[in-house]
């Protein structure tokens, strides 16, 4: 179902709007959108277990959400990722899904695409394969069904399992999003990265980011990427590749597996120099980088008018004080979070 006639008249002046360049050159073509602060799941390094969530009415609505991402795609932004907190529990996603498939139809948009923990993927895989998606992140950091329950709090991992047969059955290519954590996972990354490329999946390794309070020690969970690599090259060995898919990772071909690796290292290495990525929270507060503080409000434009002059307008204005990059820090004088936000407010 499509939203009604409107949206797509706000979608029409695309060609007379200026792209978005930032003050560092860089081009501005992929918004990732936190749809929901919520969550079915309370991973340890992403939520507190006692998280208070924002009241239903201070979220964007599905159409408001759709006007926003358009906004985005009139300006430029050719790929579209949503996210969250968890995607797939937003009640109506799939209307949204499907309106915004409209923009692949006529070729604004390359791709549009989720990241999601797998729980509602079984009931779902179908219906996104139909709007046009044709990849999705799955993030997956045991095989192990106990330490997967004591990682997520309340994860179920064969619903994931079986979330992840209905992607593949429908035709989603999946790439496994694995969080490396110290004490918990890190004797299995090799297990589990052979189990993903056995399958047929890239999967990718993620450092643990200090974003908001969780009430654990961070230095208890991180876990540098120099030390998961060098433990994964006593069992494969690696060749550089030089795919690039315009974010942080860095990937290997491994010999012995044909399959993709890839590396994010926030902590230990800066990627910055490439970004060409915003996101936008359910609240329709535009960040500008993952790592810091400094957002601009979409909402109240968004609101005040029909038009989205306004809205293009605050877009531009916040693209101007997009930063060079981030500098988090996790060491023995920084052990409370870089920033007070979780990860599932601004998305993954
Ligand atoms: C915030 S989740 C949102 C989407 C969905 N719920 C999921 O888990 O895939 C997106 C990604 O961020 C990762 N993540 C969450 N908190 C993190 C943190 N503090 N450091 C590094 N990665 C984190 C998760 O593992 C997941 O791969
Ligand atoms: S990482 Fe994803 S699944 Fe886990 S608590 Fe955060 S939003 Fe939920």
């Amino acid at each position: 179902m499509n939203f009604a006639g409107p949206i797509a008249d706000l979608d029409r002046p695309a060609a007379a709007l200026a792209p978005l360049v930032d003050p560092y050159a860089r081009a501005i073509t992929y918004l990732r959108v936190s749809v929901t602060d919520r969550c079915d799941f309370r991973c340890v390094y992403c939520m507190s277990e006692n998280m208070s969530f924002l009241p239903k009415a201070d979220l964007l609505t599905l159409e408001e959400l759709d006007r926003l991402c358009s906004a985005f795609v009139a300006k430029g932004v050719r790929k579209l990722r949503l996210t969250g907190g968890e995607p797939l529990v937003r009640r109506g996603i799939m209307t949204l899904f499907s309106s915004l498939s409209r923009h692949l139809q006529t070729g604004a948009l390359d791709e549009l695409t989720l990241t999601t923990n797998g729980s509602q993927l079984a009931k779902y895989a179908k219906a996104l394969k139909d709007c046009g998606i044709e990849r999705i992140n799955v993030s997956l950091d045991t095989l192990d069904p106990d330490k997967f329950r004591a990682i997520t709090r309340w994860g179920d991992l064969g619903k994931v399992m079986e979330g992840i047969d209905a992607a593949q059955a429908a035709g989603l290519k999946i790439k496994i999003n694995a969080v490396a954590l110290k004490g918990v996972n890190e004797d299995e990354l090799a297990d589990i990265v052979a189990w993903a490329h056995g399958r047929g999946m890239d999967i990718t390794i993620i450092e643990v980011m200090p974003l908001g309070d969780v009430g654990d020690d961070r230095l208890d969970q991180y876990l540098p990427l120099s030390m998961v690599r060098a433990r994964l090259a006593q069992r494969f060995s690696f060749e550089d590749l030089d795919y690039k898919t315009g974010g942080p990772a860095r990937y290997v071909r491994v010999n012995e597996t044909g399959g993709r690796l890839g590396f994010i290292t926030p902590m230990t290495h800066n990627f910055c120099e490439s970004c060409n990525r915003v996101r936008i929270t359910c609240t329709g507060t535009l960040y500008m980088c993952l790592g810091q503080e400094d957002a601009a409000d979409l909402r109240a434009p968004l609101r005040a008018s029909e038009s989205n002059d306004a809205v293009y307008a605050a877009i531009d204005e916040a693209i101007t004080r997009k930063p060079k990059g981030h500098d988090f820090v996790i060491d023995r004088r920084h052990k409370r979070p870089a920033l007070s936000r979780h990860m599932s407010v601004t998305g993954g």
